[in-house]
């Protein structure tokens, strides 16, 4: 079987360094991919959102199978334009419809969607230019601190958390004067949640579903968690607190109703689904829903799952997802971000990486890097991941701390303390 990969990330890598290990594979194909997606397969330089540019690959490369690493593209309706042309119609893509992945590229929808459906999320109001003087209102009946979300795509950075009244009263009404563009043009104003969070991971297709393993994302830049809002500095997998009794839970309250109301609602969702979930008092409450895998969440989920994963996305593509079962691997699996000096503000790209071959017993992941004649060299701001299996989550952590010091490049950083607050 031949697959093409959308997506230049550590996700992508971690899905095609998985993907290359299975005896069904013929060819691998990664666009635009990474330099290490190019230990696994081709890449192609195509962006993810040039759709006639993908078309025209998949048929050239005789794609039999398309997995969509991130949001942008499912928004922008890559699986609508695969469905409504002749040509590609019968090649499955995994990664939901635009309608579907509505419930991550607006917010609005989302809270909508899981109230109708009785899935537990931070109470809300949504309110626009029309209704600033609403929002200041409900601003109002509110305790600090306030929760202040852009309803669509803002590239994670869409969410405020402001402990002043009169600093939320003045963002609510920048973020609707175009502070993110059309993505703040509706404003998500929620209770806030004070828990513990994890990310739990489901594939459906669009009848039945499987639940991955688990993970925990470390958000922040600094450590202790502090500073500002990251893509993801580090994952754990395994989550301890995630224990059977929690996720029993997640699975009837969560899961379950989500793949009914999508069915009920007439949506065809065919791919991940992410849930970002805060534990309070026990109970699991939905903070968001992706509509793709996270990053680096699948750095350490990929390496959990014991199964051939391109026969389990085939028969997620063929609608025959019953067919399987996940299995998972006992041991936990952490990984360690490192990222380019400066990010998640301004920062350079192009510093070459040296020290790949010390490494030894962690698999390196590469997020942001491209080859540059005979080097690699950075070319985002998480620029690798490392990732470990340990028999336990001390064990797995030492494993990535001690190889992601092999690995050098000009102004490199990474967090101390991913899993501390676990061990
Ligand atoms: P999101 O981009 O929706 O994942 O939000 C980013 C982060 O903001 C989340 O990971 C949480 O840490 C935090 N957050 C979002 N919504 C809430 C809430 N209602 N209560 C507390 N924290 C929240
Ligand atoms: N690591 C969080 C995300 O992928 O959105």
């Amino acid at each position: 079987m031949n697959v093409l990969i959308l997506g230049s990330g550590g996700r992508e890598h971690a899905m095609a360094w998985k993907i290359a290990q299975s005896p069904r594979l013929t060819k691998l194909f990664i666009a635009p991919g990474n330099a290490g997606t190019a230990h696994c397969g081709t890449n192609l330089s195509i962006g993810t959102e040039d759709f006639p540019a993908i078309k025209q690959a998949v048929l050239e490369h005789d794609i039999e199978l398309v997995v969509v690493g991130p949001e942008v593209p499912l928004v922008a309706g890559i699986h609508d334009f695969f469905l409504a042309d002749g040509q590609l119609r019968d090649i499955p893509v995994i990664g939901p419809t635009k309608k579907g992945a509505m419930l991550e590229g607006s917010k609005d929808f989302a809270k909508e969607f899981m109230v109708k459906y009785n899935i537990p999320t931070a109470a809300y109001k949504s309110f626009s230019t029309k209704t600033l003087a609403k929002g200041y209102r409900f601003l109002r009946t509110l305790q600090p601190p306030y929760v202040l979300k852009a309803d669509g795509l803002a590239a994670g950075k869409g969410v405020l958390i402001l402990n002043d009244l009169d600093e939320a009263r003045k963002e609510l009404r920048e973020m609707l004067s175009g502070k993110f563009g059309k993505a703040g043009s509706t404003v998500v104003i929620e209770e806030f949640l004070s828990g513990i969070e994890c990310s739990v991971f489901v594939l459906t297709d669009g009848s039945d579903y499987l639940i991955l393993p688990e993970a925990k994302d470390y958000k922040r830049i600094g450590e202790g968690d502090t500073g500002l809002n990251t893509g993801g500095m580090g994952a754990v997998s395994p989550v301890p607190f995630a224990d059977s009794v929690f996720m029993e839970k997640v699975e009837s309250r969560i899961v379950k109703p989500t793949i009914e109301g999508l069915k009920k609602e007439g949506i065809f969702y065919r791919g991940f689904i992410f849930l970002g979930l805060i534990k309070v008092n026990g109970e699991p409450i939905v903070i968001e829903y992706n509509a793709r895998m996270g990053d680096p969440e699948t750095e350490v989920v990929m390496p959990r799952i014991k199964n051939d994963f391109l026969e389990v996305l085939a028969a997620c593509g063929k609608g025959d997802l019953k067919s399987q079962k996940i299995v998972t691997d006992e041991r936990t699996v952490c990984t360690v971000m490192m990222v380019a000096g400066g990010y998640p503000g301004e920062y350079e790209k192009g510093k070459p990486i040296t020290g790949f071959e010390k490494v030894e017993s962690s698999i390196v992941f590469h997020a942001g890097t491209k080859n540059s004649g005979d080097k690699i060299v950075s070319n985002g701001g998480r620029v690798l991941a490392v990732s470990s299996y340990g028999t336990s989550m001390a064990e797995a952590l030492k494993s990535s701390y001690k190889n992601i010091g092999l690995l050098e490049f000009e102004g490199r950083y990474w967090r101390r303390d991913i899993g501390a607050d676990l061990l």
